[in-house]
């Protein structure tokens, strides 16, 4: 028997022209400014946005100029936010033995993670400092574009299942463990949050939930709004998105507004290129501001 083949629903293919009409339409009708993304992200979100509302892309960009809220909507979904609980456990382990221990001794510290998403690698980094016995004198900031992640991670709530596999890291990273959640472990997560497995759910214990000031702010044109200098800055699989001009950009931020000797740390498919390089040092993973 033959079968014939249905064509798929695919949304019409999104070109360069496409895509530089659609970052103009948002800049001209937003504060938002998509101009120094990556092309490649851009375009593949654009397809899945057009598939998901089943328009193309002038019905798009006519909504995007009559309707704000949608605007909005858009907005959010451009941004990628996976996140999970000490995501690639080998550089917290680092950050844990080579880079914390070194602050043992400042009266503060201070840390920024920008574009924090749901807030786990900002847990991440709370847990490590506690069990340090370092978290009281740190102060944590948390910010991103999209005010709906900001609000998950001031909830510090999570899919139980989702996340289950990750907290894995967890015993990697504190307990020097295999990667085997055995009792023992269990009994030490208990200091951080509690499981429901029954409601499906993590729930970030209220001394960490309530920690962090967390911001909306937009890396492509706000300053830094916490009005002090870091000590450190976790800005992990952020800039992947930028292209190289708001990358350095962005770097310069984060340059200006590092103490001296502060650490910069990036996503493993994240580096600091030529000419910009010159103004840190480079001590994998870790970015140490030249002064
Ligand atoms: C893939 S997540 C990274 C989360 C976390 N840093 C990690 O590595 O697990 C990227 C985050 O960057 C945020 N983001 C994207 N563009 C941004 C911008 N212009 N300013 C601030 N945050 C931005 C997104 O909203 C998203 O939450």
């Amino acid at each position: 028997m033959n079968i014939v083949q249905q064509p798929l629903n695919h949304p019409m293919e999104v070109v360069e022209k496409d895509i530089r009409s659609f970052q103009e339409t948002i800049r001209n009708h937003s504060d938002y400014d998509f101009t120094g993304y990556s092309l490649t992200s851009l375009r593949r979100r654009l397809t899945k946005i057009l598939l998901e509302f089943d328009m193309e892309m002038d019905g798009l960009t006519q909504r995007l100029r009559a309707d704000p809220d949608f605007l909005e909507i858009i907005v959010k979904k451009l941004t990628v936010h996976t996140t999970e609980l000490f995501r690639d456990p080998d550089i917290w382990k680092k950050i844990k033995t080579e880079l914390l221990p070194a602050f043992r001794n400042k009266p503060s510290i201070h840390i920024w993670h920008p574009g924090c998403s749901t807030g786990q690698e900002i847990y991440s980094m709370m847990m490590l400092l506690e069990d340090l016995g370092m978290l009281e004198k740190t102060h944590i900031y948390g910010s991103d574009i999209n005010p709906d992640v900001i609000a998950t991670a001031r909830e510090g709530k999570y899919k139980y299942h989702f996340n289950q596999s990750y907290l894995e890291n967890f015993d990697r990273v504190l307990l020097n463990g295999s990667g085997t959640s055995s009792l023992k472990h269990k009994k030490h997560w208990k200091k951080y949050f509690s499981i429901d497995e029954i409601r499906d759910a993590i729930q970030m214990k209220d001394y960490l939930r309530t920690k962090p000031v967390y911001k909306k702010l937009d890396l492509v044109k706000d300053p830094n709004l916490f009005l002090v200098k870091f000590d450190l800055i976790v800005c992990r699989n952020v800039i992947i998105y930028f292209n190289y001009e708001l990358q350095n950009r962005v770097f310069d931020l984060f340059h200006e507004n590092l103490n001296d000797n502060g650490t910069l740390i990036l996503g493993v498919h994240e580096s600091i290129l030529d000419p910009f390089s010159r103004h840190f040092i480079k001590k994998d993973p870790f970015y140490l501001k030249q002064a």
